[in-house]
């Protein structure tokens, strides 16, 4: 199959995501294409080079070519990984024109990406995504950064790619739980602007828990045209941007009240988007049946971990204190229907509690007010 090509444009950018299953196989060929060879820093983890690296055909047996690899999982997104891949690139003597090459999920992505966001003022980024979460989501849209001590996500950049290539072949290894994780995206952009994506994924899903290719190539072309179309339009989140959210702010509530170490980011959003739908249910935007569909789309993916000992409070606490609060006004997408959004900025604390009920958390400080 002939791969795959989008553009991503907005004012400030242009670049090109390629999908297509093998063609991750051409990449030393696509760099070329685009300009993109001479001197680089390939970036990886351990776990995802030993699996892929051969195929990718972008290291030689010496020293300088090797990759640079970074710790595995959410624990490396940190300052000091990017001191590291200074030092990487120091050694490497690369100059302005050299090529980060992201070789990894969202955390070798957002890592290697804020260092070459910031290395001599920006050098240009290659991302090769290989987790679902990342084909779909944190590849495109030009986020990068990485996690302080006290908070996720608060050192960042703006630095699109100059090329992204995502290759479903490479989420064969991935595991059930990490594929699951970014299928929950999937569904996202279904809701929020697809409903034949969402029927899609429903109809297939058998097949894409079973990673096949070829199922898989038009659904991350389908999600990838969706967040190319949203980013394009509001590359920095005042406006349309904000539809990406939809199950997000339940979601972050239910990572930080069990410190990031009970759900996986999808897993949460899964939940997330249960309770958006209940609660666009109870404002009239979307129907029982398409709520239904929603639930029981996310029922058959698999079991999520447990919420009824997590109090509905303590997530509002957590929200109240979310940057998605905007001068004391909670902004929430809501679904409408199937394949559309709206924005409501007067979600009464109240509204969101029963919905958080209703997904299941417990409520034993109802002696509260909120
Ligand atoms: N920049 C953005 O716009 C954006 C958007 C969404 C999420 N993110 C960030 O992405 C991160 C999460 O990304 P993630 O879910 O990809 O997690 P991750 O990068 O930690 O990868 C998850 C696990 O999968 C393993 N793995 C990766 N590819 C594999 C493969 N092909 N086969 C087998 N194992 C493989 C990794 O080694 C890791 O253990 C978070 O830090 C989040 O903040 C960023
Ligand atoms: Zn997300």
């Amino acid at each position: 199959m002939t791969p795959i090509r989008l553009i991503v444009q907005s004012e400030r950018t242009r670049y090109p995501v390629i999908i297509g299953a093998g063609v991750s196989r051409q990449l030393p060929a696509l760099l070329r294409a685009y300009g993109l060879d001479g001197q680089r820093l390939v970036v990886s983890a351990a776990p995802i080079w030993r699996r892929h690296g051969a195929r990718l055909r972008l290291t030689g047996a010496d020293a300088v070519t090797r990759p640079a690899l970074i710790a595995d999982g959410e624990r490396a997104k940190t300052l000091e990984t990017v001191a590291q891949l200074y030092d990487a690139c120091l050694a490497r003597a690369l100059d302005r024109s050299a090529v980060v090459v992201a070789v990894g999920g969202g955390v070798v992505g957002d890592t290697a990406g804020f260092a070459a966001a910031s290395y001599l003022r920006g050098i240009r980024l290659v991302q090769v995504p290989t987790t679902l979460l990342a084909q779909v989501d944190s590849s495109v849209g030009g986020k990068v950064g990485v996690n302080l001590p006290v908070g996720k996500n608060l050192v960042g950049a703006f630095h699109p790619a100059s090329l992204v290539v995502c290759d479903p072949e490479l989420l064969v290894t991935l595991s059930r739980r990490e594929l699951r994780s970014g299928l929950y995206e999937v569904v996202k952009y279904g809701v929020i602007a697809s409903r034949p994506l969402f029927t899609r994924v429903a109809r297939d899903l058998d097949a894409i828990l079973a990673c096949d290719p070829d199922v898989l190539t038009p659904i991350v072309a389908a999600c990838c045209r969706i967040k190319a179309r949203v980013v394009g339009a509001d590359e920095r989140e005042g406006g349309v941007r904000r539809i990406l959210n939809f199950g997000h702010t339940v979601g972050h509530a239910l990572e930080a009240l069990t410190d990031y170490g009970r759900f996986r980011h999808g897993e949460a959003i899964g939940y997330g988007m249960l309770a958006a739908a209940r609660l666009s249910v109870v404002r009239g935007t979307m129907t029982p049946a398409d709520e239904s569909r929603l639930t029981a789309l996310i029922a058959r993916m698999g079991a999520l971990p447990p919420v009824d000992d997590l109090d509905a409070f303590d997530a509002l606490d957590v929200i109240a204190h979310d940057k998605k609060v905007v001068r004391g006004r909670l902004h929430f997408v809501l679904a409408r229907g199937i394949g559309q959004t709206t924005i409501a900025n007067d979600v009464r604390p109240r509204e969101l509690v029963a919905a958080m009920r209703h997904i299941g958390l417990c409520a034993g400080r109802t002696t509260r007010r909120h």
